[in-house]
């Protein structure tokens, strides 16, 4: 409504209203290199596009004559209530997009002006004692690698604990980078960027181990696989040992995965495929979350890879995730126009999800069943 008012005025509104143009804007406004990092994916990046082109093999049945008074968006998660079904999903080293390289803190502003949860890195330029601090009321996350010096991680997770972030979401699908080919064609790793271990260069243990002298970045390449190296169900029984808080096992898109995520003490899975940056030739994330949520019998299913829009959101939710994030939209809008710019992406997303749920007769996320979705032979 804001905007179609504003727009009686002859106003414009500043930043892109389709992702198509916020992809061009994003491109423009990133240097090369981090371009590359961003937008690129695995392999021939193929199952980076097939995550997105998955929602179009899906038509919502439009339902008539139920238009209700008030929507509500809301859900709860392990007894919180969050204001939105939509989250920020993490992104390590997002400081690169930002002008003055804090971008943690600038999505954690976007998240605590737009109440859409934030899910913070690991990998972060701002310490999540910060971050946190930063989200105000808005409900916070917190994204792990698991260091294998497990005084380290226990040392992280704590930190987490006493942030007051309301749950762990451990990513389970890069202890090792994938092949990107734009990254090893712009020579983007194997460095590590020093701009992201703020987590690390504040941790006690962290410093402990530092020789004298010794530079942390050079101390974190000497002592640490960057994303946490190999994690196995037994490390994760010893994650599980260390905190009461919930835990979102991330990257889980096969159902016997499921059932052993149950098994293992898992609060909630998160069907992702990291946006197709990890593996080439995976099944796009949403064909993995029926069965997921099929699995799941009640656990929370959080999920992400490929969502552009509203209309992508209502579809995942439709399918039956519990929440659903936003990855590279709100990092190409941080580039474009920071705090303001993820402000207006998120909004824009939530309005247009709120607004196909009320053209289209789903008032409540309880309407929303797959019964409101109708598989199509081509694409819409
Ligand atoms: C990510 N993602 C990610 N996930 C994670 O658990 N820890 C991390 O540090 C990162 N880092 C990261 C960097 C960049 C540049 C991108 C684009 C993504 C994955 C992220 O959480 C999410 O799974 C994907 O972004 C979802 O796919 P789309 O929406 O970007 O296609």
């Amino acid at each position: 409504d804001e905007l179609y008012a504003q727009g009686q005025t002859g106003h414009q509104p500043p930043y892109p209203m389709t992702f198509a143009e916020l992809e061009e804007r994003a491109s423009a406004a990133m240097r090369p290199k981090v371009w590359d990092y961003v937008a690129g994916g695995a392999g021939d990046e193929h199952t980076q596009r097939a995550n997105c082109e998955a929602f179009t093999h899906w038509g919502l049945y439009p339902r008539m004559l139920v238009a209700p008074a008030e929507r509500d968006m809301s859900i709860e998660l392990f007894g919180t209530r969050l204001p939105s079904p939509v989250f920020m999903a993490p992104i390590g080293v997002i400081g690169v997009c930002a002008q003055d390289e804090h971008g943690d803190l600038a999505c954690a502003r976007a998240s605590a002006r737009t109440h859409v949860p934030f899910f913070a890195a690991t990998l972060s330029a701002d310490p999540m004692e910060d971050v946190a601090a930063a989200l105000g009321d808005t409900p916070g996350f917190f994204q792990l690698y698991t260091p294998p010096d497990r005084d380290l991680a226990a040392s992280l997770v704590h930190r987490a604990e006493a942030v007051g972030f309301k749950g762990i979401a451990v990513t389970l699908d890069t202890w090792v980078t994938g092949w990107r080919p734009r990254d090893l064609r712009a020579s983007n790793y194997p460095q590590v960027p020093s701009g992201c271990l703020s987590n690390y260069t504040s941790d006690p243990v962290f410093r402990r181990g530092l020789r004298p002298g010794e530079d942390a970045t050079e101390a974190f390449v000497r002592r640490l696989p960057i994303f946490g190296g190999p994690f196995r169900w037994d490390d994760l029984d010893w994650l599980r040992s260390q905190t009461e808080l919930p835990l979102m096992l991330k990257g889980i898109c096969h159902p016997e995965d499921v059932r052993r995520a149950k098994d293992h003490g898992a609060d909630a899975v998160y069907c992702s495929n990291h946006g197709g940056r990890q593996a080439n030739g995976g099944l796009p994330a949403l064909e993995c979350l029926p069965g997921v949520v099929e699995a799941a019998d009640g656990l929370p299913v959080l999920f992400d890879s490929g969502v552009r829009s509203g209309a992508d959101v209502v579809k995942a939710l439709a399918l039956g995730a519990t929440a659903v994030g936003i990855g590279r939209p709100y990092a190409y809008a941080l580039a474009v126009g920071g705090v303001d710019g993820v402000v207006h992406v998120l909004r824009s997303i939530l309005a247009e999800a709120d607004l196909i749920m009320a053209v289209d007769g789903y008032p409540t996320l309880k309407d929303l069943t797959p019964e409101a979705l109708r598989r199509v032979g081509g694409r819409v």
